[in-house]
């Protein structure tokens, strides 16, 4: 793991990168999509600082108990360094501190990267969405994170 490794809410000096960075995944966000997110209101965004350069950002849509993982990208010059773990393990610390009792997102299956990252992060296979992504049609998997001091009933 990174020892120089800074997580911070996005802001609008942080735009600009995580533009460049969100263009790495495989559903790319808009810079709108990620203006919203640095709004604030129902959203929560975070990035990651490496010496100061932003190596990756990571989206949340909240709702009363839930948090929606809706994009999380690290740079390509920056993977395999423990930067995505560390990122979303301080943004879950965050969110469950403002009353998020579980993690939800949704994955396309030929993701192994991520689908690997979010098993090693303690992620439950919740559901299958047949074709639900598109360029190219694939499934959707919904995989589920309850963070700890959940209620009983959501541990998964
Ligand atoms: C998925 C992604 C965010 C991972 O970022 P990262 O900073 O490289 O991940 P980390 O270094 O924190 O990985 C932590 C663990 O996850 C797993 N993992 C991450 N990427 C992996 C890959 N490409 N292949 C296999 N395992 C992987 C490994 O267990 C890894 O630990 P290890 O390196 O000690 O083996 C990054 O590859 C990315 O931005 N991909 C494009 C965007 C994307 O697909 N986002 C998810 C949309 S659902």
């Amino acid at each position: 793991m990174p020892d120089t490794l800074l997580i911070v809410p996005l802001a609008e000096a942080h735009l600009d990168d995580c533009a460049r960075i969100a263009a790495q995944a495989p559903d790319p966000w808009s810079r709108a999509n990620l203006e919203k997110a640095e709004d604030g209101g129902t959203h929560r965004a975070f990035v990651a600082l490496q010496d100061g350069t932003v190596a990756g950002f990571a989206c949340f849509l909240c709702t009363p108990g839930n948090a929606d993982l809706q994009q999380v990208v690290v740079d390509e010059a920056h993977r395999r360094h423990g930067v995505a773990r560390q990122l979303l393990q301080t943004a879950f610390a965050q969110l469950a501190t403002e009353g998020t009792e579980r993690i939800l997102l949704e994955a396309r299956a030929s993701n192994f990267g991520a689908l690997a990252l979010y098993q090693r992060l303690g992620f439950k296979l919740l559901s299958y969405r047949h074709g639900m992504y598109s360029h190219p049609t694939e499934n959707g998997l919904l995989l589920g994170l309850a963070l700890p001091g959940r209620p009983a009933a959501w541990s998964y």
